[in-house]
């Protein structure tokens, strides 16, 4: 199938040459074209350009574009959206006054999770998660991170990577997966933390490696959780096979996490609402990207990653979901991207390319996803009529997309 967008108002992150990631002050630079058309084949961007250079391009399908924005589709580089059930009774706890740490003490939390989650078929678990996957999908994501780590155990952990192998087949979205062995401590390993460590290293990471079930290893680097010595050992254990690491870190303790990741060539360090000046230095010169999660702030009134001071030392920024049951139960990009400018203080630009290009970076898929670029695969937003792109995050909570494209196809 052949499709040409015309009369689009606003072409965005269109890119000429295959830029993979963008960093500091020029994330502040997100090149577009006014008054554009967009070609694509098949799963392909094969031509874009002016309305006025427009000739001799003949497609199967024409989607009139007046007055609309276009812009790749987002791409959500960490969520846990294969879980069973959902935590609303802790939501209310917290309401009345309970914290997340107070939740989790208790065996809530994670924990919670995992019990519904044992509980729960493969088939019934990959009924929910397909259904919060159709919805993003239709909230204009087209690459997604998925994790594991409500299972615990390594029959539960491996159908979780099943599941969302299953995803992977059967969703024309590009989905990397995730293997969160290290995501709470077990009840049954309550006393001993470094049996469970035991396991992950010597059971779950190698069952998971063998059957090729996971793209990327994670920890939840946090007090009370996994400390760096655990981290460590799961890092390594997953370097064995092939496994690179995106760790949870710095959600409300910066302890090292940062920079032991970048040591152990993270691709991403996700969270990072606790910072500090030697985390940045970790960062600087590396090549891990650092990720927020403002849904995540907003969900747990915990404070929001320090974007500008990240961008304002040269380090690029990816924004992604984090949906889960427990600290952000919303897969909506279009909330991330306007909440990271009204509460981290960041630019629409700057926004649109972390939620782009650099999510794409902290998937290992920006040679292929995140820019208007030949050649790429054919992710489109299409949005409903708008003054201009600002007002995306402006007009914050408001369903701004017409049309969504994955892989040349409309949804
Ligand atoms: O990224 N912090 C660790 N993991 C998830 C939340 C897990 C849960 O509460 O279920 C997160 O916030
Ligand atoms: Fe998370």
């Amino acid at each position: 199938m052949s499709i040409l967008i015309t009369n689009i108002k606003e072409l965005l992150q269109v890119r000429e040459s295959n830029v993979t990631i963008v960093k500091g002050s020029d994330m502040k630079y997100l090149p577009k074209l006014e008054n554009a058309y967009l070609y694509i084949e098949h799963d392909t961007i094969v031509e874009f350009g002016n309305m006025e250079e427009l000739s001799g391009i003949e497609a199967e399908k024409i989607i009139d574009a007046s007055g609309s924005t276009v812009l790749p589709t987002w791409c959500d580089s960490h969520t846990h959206i294969v879980y069973a059930g959902d935590r609303t009774q802790e939501f209310v706890d917290r309401i009345n006054g309970l914290s997340y740490e107070d939740i989790a003490k208790r065996g809530g939390g994670i924990l919670n999770s995992a019990e519904k989650l044992q509980a729960t078929s493969e088939d019934e678990l990959y009924k929910q998660a397909a259904k919060r996957l159709n919805e993003v999908i239709n909230l204009g994501t087209g690459a997604i991170e998925i994790k594991s780590g409500y299972g615990l155990t390594v029959e539960a952990e491996l159908k979780m990577l099943r599941v969302i192998n299953r995803l992977k087949e059967d969703f024309p979205v590009k989905i990397k997966s995730t293997l969160l062995a290290a995501h709470a401590i077990p009840k049954a390993y309550k006393n001993n933390k470094k049996a469970f460590i035991d396991l992950v290293v010597d059971k779950m990471i190698p069952a998971a490696a063998e059957k090729h079930l996971a793209d990327y290893i994670d920890v939840f680097c946090e007090k009370g959780y996994f400390d760096l010595e655990d981290t460590r050992r799961v890092l390594e254990a997953g370097a064995k096979h092939r496994l690179i690491p995106k760790i949870h870190v710095n959600q409300f303790n910066a302890f090292g996490g940062v920079a032991l990741g970048v040591a152990h060539n993270a691709l991403s360090v996700d969270h990072l609402e606790e910072l500090t000046n030697d985390d940045i230095k970790a960062l600087q010169g590396s090549n891990t990207i650092p990720v927020a999660l403002p849904a995540c702030s907003y969900f747990l009134s915990i404070p929001y990653t320090p974007a500008r001071q990240l961008i304002d030392a040269g380090l690029p920024l990816a924004l992604a979901t984090d949906y889960n049951p427990g600290s952000t139960p919303s897969g909506n990009m279009n909330f991330v991207v306007s909440t990271a400018c009204i509460k981290m203080k960041i630019t629409p630009e700057e926004a649109i390319n972390a939620a782009t290009i650099n999510g794409a970076y902290a998937m290992g898929i920006s040679n292929i996803y995140g820019s208007i670029c030949k050649g790429k695969k054919a992710n489109i937003i299409i949005t409903k009529p708008i003054p201009n792109y600002h007002y995306l995050m402006y007009a914050f909570g408001d369903h701004h997309i017409r049309d969504v494209i994955i892989n040349g196809q409309i949804i």
